[in-house]
């Protein structure tokens, strides 16, 4: 046996007492271990490393109205905040399918739930949400007591700077949720043509610059996620660092949703959702910019109209005062839900 192979791995040292590197904060990777570290991150308003704060808890739950014995979706498991409260409210006698896209958080997940709930209760699903109907007509289930989906991307993809989605850390630019399937946001960006990346940039962030960045942007190679984040910064010259920054977060938001797709999946997952319901059956939906919102909202209104939903919010949830402190990546999140008639 090689050396090598008789060493438990060692784990990424860091100087100081404060780790800054995702990899370093071995300790918030480990909240089983290091329950005290954890909760000092999270009253700090922070996200620990590796994980992701569940977002308008007791809101979703409340327009869930869930008992026991239901049998529900989550479809967007990520880290399984809003699928253990739910497998509290719902066990026994119920189950909860839990989709995702991403292999390599949707095990690590899997695992933490499966310890707490047999696959009777708990079944992980790796799958687009937008083939949820596929889902459910697989497992002869012809409506269900509840959908819940809280759209984008997980703190844990987010924050690992391998995955490529932050532009406040250096990475490959990649930005796949499912990094086995499509094109890395390196090479979409290399091959979009500027009329495209202009409306894209419109459509999916309602960028006001759209024209000026894509004609800067498109069929550009760019490695890393700071070369992209600097070119935007070299083409909002005269903005102020505010603004700039959140020209920054747009592109990023622009591209990620067109690598994933996310919108294509969003319209597929919102005209099969009322089919997926039982009657009285609830669905609920967090999203996080208006691209999402509006879809959502037209969807579940439209739906109204025609009785197939029996009723829908007045309006959106937002989150509390609080809630965003504690929080911040709540602050842009809107909930909506509808009932099945
Ligand atoms: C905001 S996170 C969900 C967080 C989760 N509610 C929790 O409490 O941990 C969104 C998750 O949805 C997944 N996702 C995004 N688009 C998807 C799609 N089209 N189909 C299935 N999962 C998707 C992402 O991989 C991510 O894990």
């Amino acid at each position: 046996m090689s050396d090598s192979a008789e060493r438990p791995p060692r784990r990424p040292r860091y100087g100081g007492k404060h780790p800054r590197g995702f990899e370093q904060k071995y300790k918030e990777h480990d909240p089983a271990r290091y329950p005290d570290t954890v909760a000092k991150v999270i009253a700090s308003g922070k996200t620990p490393a590796g994980s992701h704060l569940p977002i308008l808890m007791d809101e979703c739950l409340a327009a869930l109205a869930l008992e026991k014995g239901c049998i529900g979706v989550d479809a967007t498991l990520g880290y399984g905040g809003h699928a253990a409260r739910f497998l509290e409210m719902i066990t026994p006698g119920g189950k909860l399918l839990g989709m995702d896209v991403d292999p390599i958080e949707q095990p690590k997940t899997v695992a933490r739930l499966r310890a707490l709930y047999p696959e009777e209760e708990f079944e992980a699903v790796r799958s687009n949400y937008a083939g949820i109907a596929r889902v459910l007509g697989a497992r002869s289930l012809a409506g269900v007591d509840f959908v819940f989906a809280d759209l984008g991307c997980s703190s844990m993809q987010l924050d690992d700077p391998q995955r490529g989605f932050s532009f406040k850390t250096a990475g490959p630019l990649d930005m796949r949720m499912n990094p086995a399937r499509g094109l890395t946001a390196a090479e979409w960006l290399a091959k979009v043509a500027a009329a495209k990346l202009e409306t894209a940039l419109r459509e999916h962030a309602d960028e006001p610059r759209a024209e000026q960045l894509a004609a800067a942007l498109a069929g550009q190679s760019f490695a890393t996620t700071l070369a992209l984040a600097t070119a935007v910064r070299a083409c909002a010259g005269g903005l102020d660092e505010e603004m700039a920054e959140l020209t920054v977060r747009r592109v990023f938001q622009t591209v990620r949703i067109a690598v994933n797709e996310e919108f294509t999946a969003l319209d597929g997952f919102l005209r099969v959702l009322p089919d997926c319901l039982k009657s009285g059956g609830r669905a609920v939906m967090l999203t996080f910019h208006s691209g999402e919102d509006r879809r959502v909202k037209q969807a579940f209104q439209a739906a109204e109209r025609s009785g197939i939903f029996s009723s829908i919010s007045d309006g959106v949830v937002t989150a509390s005062a609080e809630e965003r402190r504690l929080n911040p990546r709540c602050s842009s999140a809107k909930l909506r839900w509808a009932i099945k008639a």
